[in-house]
């Protein structure tokens, strides 16, 4: 079974394919809280996808560079990098490197200078729109360009907001899971009143489900309560090849593919991508 699975994850056929999008569809995946397995789903679905014949684009917007070193990209001081294109205006595809090992996959990094943009962007023009502009400019075609966001709300998040169509959270199941979430949901309020009309958050995912509490059962049924359809039917269980992965520069799909955690990150892909030919997001926008 779980050797079936790995194959099927892996892919080397390209037989096993994800629907792809009418129009690229660009995920902001937030949540001011840290921890909660941003970079880690931004990694996962991002590589599952490619893997399974999509074109897949990944923005590191954390200064901390996660996502950057999960893809295994380079991202030491020197290396051309998001934050060039957010100040300088650099165009992304000077600064977009292809992930080795994943055709389909390319990774504009962060690196440290990124940890003054937050500060130096609120001096430049058109400060929450940059990343929008630098994608929107950007030639190649993608079907997916993900967001990974800081643990922050501030004009980094404000910038993947105003770039996206769709919020993807993920909420780790835990006791403190919906606090803060509020204060999130305000924010993609205000910029959807006066920055980006289309925005919707699209997709929440729970992550780091523990199954053998009786709390992540409860925290689930909380989610599903609140948020309705918008909760994919895979949960990421938390697991142990998750959090190996990224210090051997990989994703989990690549690093553990017969693993409960890629099973359910590849779950997880296939829906946002079948949701993505059923009901086409931004379509009235
Ligand atoms: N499903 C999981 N199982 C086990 N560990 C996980 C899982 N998801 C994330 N982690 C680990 O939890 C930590 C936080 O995850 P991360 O994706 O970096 O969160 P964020 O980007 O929201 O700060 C990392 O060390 C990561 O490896
Ligand atoms: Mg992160």
């Amino acid at each position: 079974m779980e050797a079936m699975r790995a194959v099927q994850i892996l892919n080397p056929s390209g037989e096993v394919t994800m629907p792809r999008p009418e129009r690229t569809r660009v995920m902001c995946v937030a949540n001011q809280k840290g921890g909660v397995g941003k970079t880690t789903t931004t990694v996962n679905l991002a590589v599952a996808l490619a893997l399974h014949g999509n074109r897949v684009l990944v923005v590191d917007l954390d200064p901390q560079g996660n996502a950057s070193t999960g893809l295994n990209v380079p991202h030491h001081t020197g290396v051309p990098d998001v934050y060039d294109c957010l100040i300088n205006s650099v165009p992304l595809e000077e600064v977009a490197q292809g992930v080795e090992g994943i055709p389909n996959l390319w990774c504009v990094p962060a690196t440290i200078d990124l940890a003054g943009a937050e500060i130096e962007l609120v001096s430049v023009v058109a400060r929450e729109s940059r990343l929008a502009r630098a994608i929107a400019a950007y030639p190649g075609h993608f079907d997916y360009v993900f967001i990974d966001c800081p643990p922050s709300l501030g004009l980094l998040t404000v910038n993947a907001l105003v770039a996206a169509q769709e919020v993807l959270i993920p909420i780790q199941c835990e006791y403190y899971a919906l606090e803060g979430l509020n204060q999130l949901i305000n924010n993609i309020n205000l910029v959807r009143q006066h920055l980006n009309p289309r925005l919707e958050v699209s997709t929440i995912l729970l992550t780091m489900y523990d199954r053998r509490t009786r709390l992540a059962d409860a925290v689930e049924q909380d989610v599903r309560n609140h948020f309705g359809d918008k909760v994919l039917q895979a949960v990421i269980p938390r697991n142990v090849r998750v959090s190996e992965a990224p210090s051997y520069g990989q994703s989990v799909m690549t690093y553990d593919p017969g693993s409960r955690g890629a099973t359910s990150y590849f779950e997880a892909a296939q829906e946002i991508a079948e949701r993505g030919v059923k009901e086409p997001v931004g379509r009235n926008a």
